[in-house]
C-alpha cells in the first residue's frame, strides 16, 4: 500500500525520515507491502515544495546535504508552494499522512499544534516527535484525530525511536502501570556522566552536549527540567489516563547540583540522575521531575551518557526498564517510521 507523505519541518529529524525512507526502501515494501511516497515538504528556513507525484529523495537529500534551499529542486521552474504558509501547504497537499516536525516549544506548543489542527481537519494522519502539543493539547488532538477517523501518533515525544508508546500496543498490553520512573532527558544525563567519570565541569559538559547535538535550541529546557517535565506530563496523560498540565507537577533540574555533591555521592556508592516518575494517588496523578540520588543496584544508575530509561511498574509483570536512545537524527527519525508501520497496519487490518 503506497502513503503520500507529507513533511512541516525539515531539519534534523526530517532529514533523519527522509535517510531511512530511501534506505529502507526495498525492505519496507517487501516486508511490511508499505510503500511511501513523499509529496510535499515545508521548513521555514529551507524553503518548500508541493509534488504530487512524488519527490525524488535522493535528489533532494543531496541538496539539503549540500546546505541549499528546498526549492532548487526545481532548477528554476516556478515554485508556487513558495508562496504558501504551512498551514496552506498542509491543506493542499495531497499527503495521507503528515509528520510534525517543527521545533518543539514547550510553553506555547505552537506552531506545531496549529499545523497538526490543520492536517486533522483536512483529512490526513498526524505522526509527531514535537513534545509541545504531546504535553499540553495530547488528548484534545486525539479525540480531533478520532472525530475525524484518523490517527494522531506521538512515539517520538519519548526516548526518540527506543519503543514506549508502541510498546504497550501489543507487547505490554493487558497490564496496568502502577508507576512510571525515568531518565527522560540525555542531555542532563549526559552532562551528570561527564562531571562524574570525566571529572569534567558543568558549563564544558553543557556545551559538549550541545556540539553533540543532544540539547534543545535553548537548553534551559534540559537544564532546568522542562524538556523531562514535558515528557512525563505526555506518559501520565497517555498512560495513566491523567488530564495534566505541567504546571501540576513539581518540576527540579540539575543546575543547582554541584560536582562536589556528585562526586560525594558516588564516593558512597550513589549516582545522581534526574529523575522524571508518575503515579496515581487516590485517582490523581503525582508527577514529579527532580535530581536524586540514586544507588548503583537502581538499573536506572547504570543510565550513562545520552541514553533514556524507563521502569515501569505493572502489576503482572513487575518492574520491567526499557533503554535505550532518547534523542538523533536517525533515532527520532525511525520514531516517525514506526508510526507510520502502526497506522498501515491499522488500516490494512
Ligand atoms: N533535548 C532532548 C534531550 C532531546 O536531551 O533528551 C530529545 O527530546
Amino acid at each position: 500500500m503506497e502513503y503520500r507523505i507529507g513533511l512541516i519541518g525539515c531539519g534534523t529529524v526530517g532529514q533523519g525520515l527522509l535517510e531511512i525512507l530511501l534506505k529502507k526502501r526495498e525492505q519496507l515494501k517487501e516486508k511490511f507491502n508499505f510503500e511511501a511516497k513523499v509529496v510535499s515538504i515545508c521548513d521555514k528556513l529551507k524553503g518548500s515544495l508541493l509534488l504530487p507525484e512524488g519527490i525524488d529523495l535522493e535528489k533532494l537529500l543531496h541538496l539539503l546535504e549540500g546546505g541549499k534551499k528546498i526549492s532548487e529542486y526545481l532548477e528554476g521552474e516556478s515554485n508556487e508552494a513558495e508562496h504558501f504558509d504551512a498551514l496552506e501547504i498542509i491543506e493542499k497537499s495531497n499527503a495521507d499522512i503528515f509528520a510534525e516536525l517543527t521545533y518543539t516549544d514547550i510553553k506555547t506548543a505552537e506552531p506545531a499544534t496549529s499545523h497538526i489542527k490543520k492536517a486533522l481537519k483536512t483529512g490526513k494522519h498526524v505522526v509527531t516527535s514535537n513534545k509541545g502539543p504531546a504535553a499540553l493539547y495530547y488528548m484534545e488532538l486525539k479525540k480531533l484525530a478520532q472525530e475525524n477517523n484518523l490517527f494522531f501518533r506521538i512515539e517520538g515525544t519519548v526516548l526518540s525511536g527506543t519503543p514506549v508508546f508502541n510498546l504497550f500496543e501489543h507487547g505490554l498490553a493487558g497490564n496496568t502501570i502502577k508507576e512510571i520512573k525515568g531518565i527522560l532527558n540525555g542531555t542532563t544525563n549526559f552532562i551528570l556522566s561527564k562531571m562524574e567519570e570525566d571529572n569534567m565541569d558543568y558549563e564544558n559538559a553543557l556545551k559538549l552536549a550541545q556540539e553533540l547535538g543532544y540539547a534543545e535550541a535553548d537548553p534551559t529546557a534540559d537544564v532546568e527540567g522542562f524538556d523531562a517535565l514535558a515528557k512525563i506530563v505526555i506518559l501520565s496523560n497517555v498512560f495513566l489516563e491523567g488530564d495534566i498540565q505541567p504546571s501540576d507537577a513539581e518540576r527540579e533540574g540539575i543546575t543547582s547540583l554541584s560536582k562536589e555533591e556528585i562526586l560525594a555521592a558516588k564516593e558512597d556508592g550513589f549516582r545522581y540522575k534526574l529523575i522524571a516518575s508518575t503515579k496515581k494517588e487516590n485517582g490523581r496523578i503525582v508527577a514529579s521531575v527532580s535530581p536524586q540520588r540514586l544507588p548503583l543496584s537502581d538499573p536506572l544508575a547504570g543510565i550513562m551518557g545520552a541514553n533514556n530509561a524507563l521502569t515501569f511498574d505493572l502489576d503482572l509483570l513487575g518492574k520491567v526498564t526499557i533503554q535505550g536512545p532518547g534523542a538523533g537524527k536517525i533515532e527520532t527519525g525511525y520514531s516517525i517510521l514506526t508510526d507510520m508501520l502502526a497506522i498501515h497496519r491499522k488500516l490494512v487490518k
